[in-house]
């Protein structure tokens, strides 16, 4: 047995050192060039794919997906927060299952690259820390203090040797390539001055001290100590330069879009900005690109920071929130990577030659010794396409574009022009009806002794619940003599609360008396209304809902959340009464959280009512129940919550995450390409609820009887509530023809015009769907884009008749674009392009 096991281990040893690292030991190391992996320079692109924020049953797509779309490393944060609840208590289990991930990525043959932080920010709850962190004593984030300096050591540790022993750094034949430590620490580093810079040089040195094998990195950090490497974060990251001239240059994060906030827009970032900023990154040597994200995911459970970030992270990633491939982005960026890296061998060999092609047009070449030679043309002008002249021959550059010449001669690919089809997508209804409504009222706390206790003064609201829930009722009393002047026709008193976050919810004796809500950049909110009192004891309950804590901000750990007062009652007979240091009772979350409701074990101990249509209706602080079975097919699911109001909803026990039809506000009007890119320029979704869907992972489904429960703050109608599917609608292709004054290709300098293949359209539906109708056709001057395309003054009019004999009944089709195939030229000497939008259905046969 024994001699068995070490001759396999052997065997597997040998295996690993042969396919992994050519028979030279494995390793991980850079120059000013670039990361080198068993002595190769690599011109790598990442993607961002966090592991918690889908689950393990979509990892292998997703990651699957990364590889084909042109991807070599898959990018991770480790999420503290999840791995260690309570002090020296792990979870490393379903989506928290690090290794797991990881070996996914390494089976699809992936380098990984773990940023271990472990401040993380990432838009997560408390930037990953653990709550109880902050009750540690003595202890202050991320500077130079001795308890969190041992915590730090001790988590990072702990991640370090869990990878050793599984073998997962590529020193070991394991898939990690890169990790980080901290996280965009540099501005703070200045702020907090000595004690900043040495934490800074202390965590370089601890992590150093690990003993990977493979290269540690800061992200934003101009002077990280070698041999760590500074890496850049932005939309543009072409002006960065790393600290020493022998480290190479890496841009961690390349924003692909932005996170959304309950209240705001959604962000769009058009993809040829992005592959220009990609290629201008290149161009000046750099030599890895991380998208952040590449797929975004969903904050589950209370897992989103903020405050207000919504349960999608979609990001406006490649990959959408559900995992499904985003058209056109992934595909542009797919033909991007594919450019690069035919390039890869010019690119590994040195600095670039840079010489002026006109004003704003500029080329890059990278030339080989063995004879290898790449350019990039490039046209930093916003509004206008140029020709230029290289190496003999004219091009013709987009305005905000790059073409890429990996031989020098050829353009492969330009980052302005599209060649792949859009894809529409909608949330469409299923077969699954919500059955069996029930409701569940939460108790107002009626008497002092069902609070978990009773103190002078307003606390803060994590120190009292420790983020054990969202929720904290502050309750006080006031008497109020018969003969107050409001109870005889003069003016009710008004009570004002102040709260330092996020969301508040007044009930006076046991009734609604209004709400108040903060936003992402001002938690401080302020509830100043009239309310109705009654001679004698008056019952004021002030229900507080964090909206997931901070991530980001100089000690944002002190920050204090929660009703902090003033609170106080204006307008009686005697002037006004501060209550802000009355005698106030505390009362930790719900009681449906208490008797878990949630959980199928836990359901049956609450009375929940089967009750009328009328009384469920915007009724604040229920409890709702009902069933369902799963739906048939398999596009990923959501739940249409547009009918509530705000809560949290949970699906066999698992959180599907906050919910909140809070209506966004925003510009949306047009968003172009070129010219700088912000995340206020491309918004959209101005004037409806900022997140409508929320994605309930298939994985979490039984066929049958699925149990729903949601908790409603303010109040909604349940039964309005569906379940979607994600499913593609239809697809759209936009290409120009190949022109001799506005090529697309090339022409030779003296006039003489190349032998050129004529460009085609590919559409495509997705899997088990045909396209089956042509909604839209047009081989001339068409206007508008995916979903609004209309005819221009030029038409061709067989356009419509060509492209549904191809492309009807089919899963995919290509159209060639060329005069001959719409029987003439319908405009000669003006450049035209095909343009369609093909309608996707399910193949008849189901
Ligand atoms: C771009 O074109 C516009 C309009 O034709 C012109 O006014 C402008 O000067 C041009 N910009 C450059 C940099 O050539
Ligand atoms: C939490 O509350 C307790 C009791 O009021 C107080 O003594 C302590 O200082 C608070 N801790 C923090 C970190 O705010
Ligand atoms: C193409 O070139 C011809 C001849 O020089 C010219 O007449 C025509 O207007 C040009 N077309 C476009 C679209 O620029």
């Amino acid at each position: 047995m024994e001699t068995n096991s070490i001759s396999t281990r052997v065997l597997l040893l040998f295996i690993a050192l042969q396919l992994g690292c050519q028979l030279i030991s494995c390793s991980v190391t850079y120059d000013g060039k670039a990361i080198v992996i068993n002595g190769r320079r690599r011109i790598l692109m990442s993607g961002s794919i966090h592991y918690p924020r889908s689950t393990p049953e979509m990892w292998e797509d997703v990651i699957m997906k990364a590889k084909e779309g042109g991807l070599d490393v898959i990018e991770t944060y480790v999420f503290w927060n999840v791995h260690e609840p309570s002090p020296g208590n792990y979870n490393f289990e379903g989506r928290y299952n690090l290794v797991r991930f990881l070996k996914t990525v390494q089976k699809a043959g992936l380098y990984a690259h773990l940023r271990i932080g472990p401040y993380v920010c990432a838009e997560w709850n408390f930037g990953g820390f653990p709550v109880w962190l902050k009750y540690v004593p003595g202890i202050s984030f991320r500077t130079d203090n001795e308890p969190f300096k041992r915590a730090m050591k001790g988590f990072t540790e702990k991640i370090v040797n869990m990878m050793k022993y599984e073998k997962l750094f590529e020193s070991q034949g394991g898939p990690i390539i890169l990790s980080q430590i901290e996280n965009e620490y540099g501005a703070l580093d200045k702020k907090f001055g000595a004690a900043g810079y040495n934490y800074m040089t202390w965590a370089a040195e601890m992590a150093v001290g690990l003993r990977t094998g493979v290269p540690w990195i800061m992200c934003k950090q101009e002077d990280a100590p070698d041999p760590i490497i500074n890496t850049c974060n932005g939309f543009y990251c072409d002006a960065f330069k790393p600290n020493k001239p022998y480290k190479p240059t890496i841009w961690t994060e390349a924003w692909t879009g932005w996170f959304t906030e309950f209240g705001g827009a959604v962000h769009k970032r058009p993809v040829q900005d992005l592959a220009f900023a990609v290629a201008r990154f290149i161009q000046k040597g750099g030599s890895f690109v991380n998208y952040y994200m590449y797929h975004g995911g969903t904050n589950f459970g209370r897992s989103a920071g903020g405050p207000f970030i919504t349960t999608s992270y979609d990001y406006d990633a490649p990959l959408d929130e559900y995992g499904l491939i985003r058209q056109p982005k992934y595909g542009h960026l797919t033909e991007l990577h594919k450019a690069i890296k035919r390039c890869e061998p010019a690119l590994v060999s040195g600095d670039p030659t840079v010489f002026s092609l006109g004003a704003n047009q500029k080329a890059h070449v990278y030339y080989s010794k063995l004879g290898h030679c790449a350019a990039f043309l490039s046209n930093y002008d916003t509004a206008n396409a140029t020709r230029v002249t290289f190496n003999n021959k004219h091009h013709n550059l987009p305005p905000w574009s790059i073409s890429i010449l990996p031989d020098c001669n050829n353009i492969v690919f330009n980052t302005a022009k599209i060649g792949v089809q859009s894809t529409r997508m909608a949330m469409l209804p299923t077969n699954s009806q919500i059955l069996s409504w029930q409701t569940y009222s939460e108790e107002l706390t009626t008497s002092d002794e069902d609070s978990a206790f009773t103190t002078f003064g307003l606390l803060d609201q994590v120190n009292v619940t420790r983020d054990a829930s969202d929720y904290l009722w502050y309750i006080t009393s006031v008497d109020v003599g018969p003969s107050e002047s409001f109870f005889h026709g003069g003016e009710h008193p008004k009570l004002l609360v102040q709260s330092t976050g996020h969301a508040l919810h007044v009930f006076i004796n046991g009734e609604l008396s209004g709400s108040a809500f903060g936003t992402r950049e001002n938690r401080r909110i302020k509830y100043k209304n009239k309310i109705k009192l009654r001679s004698g004891v008056n019952r004021i309950a002030l229900l507080s809902v964090a909206m997931g804590l901070s991530n980001i901000g100089g000690h944002y750990e002190s920050w204090e959340t929660g009703v902090l007062g003033p609170v106080v009652l204006y307008g009686l007979d005697h002037g006004k009464r501060d209550l802000t240091h009355a005698k106030w009772s505390y009362q930790v979350g719900l009681k449906g959280e208490a008797m878990d409701a949630v959980s199928t074990t836990g359901m049956s101990s609450v009375e929940w009512e089967e009750s009328s249509l009328i009384t469920q209706k915007n009724q604040p602080l229920t409890w709702h129940k009902a069933y369902f079975n799963e739906p048939n097919g398999n596009e990923p699911l959501a739940l249409d919550m547009h009918s509530m109001g705000k809560g949290q909803v949970w699906i066999n026990g698992q959180s599907i995450g906050r919910y909140w039809t809070a209506y966004a506000t925003g510009d949306c009007r047009r968003c172009h390409y070129n010219g700088n890119y912000r995340p206020t320029k491309c918004q959209v979704g101005c004037g409806r609820p900022t997140q409508r869907w929320y994605h309930v992972p298939r994985s979490w489904l039984k066929p049958t009887g699925n149990i729903l429960v949601l908790f409603e703050e303010l109040g909604g109608d349940p039964r309005r509530i569906t379940l979607t599917k994600r499913s593609m609608t239809s697809v759209c292709a936009d290409m120009f023809e190949y022109h001799t004054n506005i090529t697309n290709w090339q022409t030779e300098s003296n006039g003489k015009t190349l032998p050129i293949r004529r460009p085609k359209i590919h559409l495509q539906c997705g899997p088990g769907l045909l396209i089956s109708s042509i909604k839209f056709a047009s081989f001339g001057t068409p206007i508008g884009t995916c979903g609004t395309f209309q005819r221009g003054t030029c038409h061709a009019r067989a356009s419509y008749g060509v492209v549904s004999k191809r492309c009807i009944g089919k899963e995919r089709c290509a159209v060639t674009i060329s005069n001959n195939n719409f029987g003439q030229d319908p405009c000669p000497n003006t450049l035209k392009r095909l343009t369609v939008e093909a309608v996707c259905g399910p193949t008849s046969r189901g």
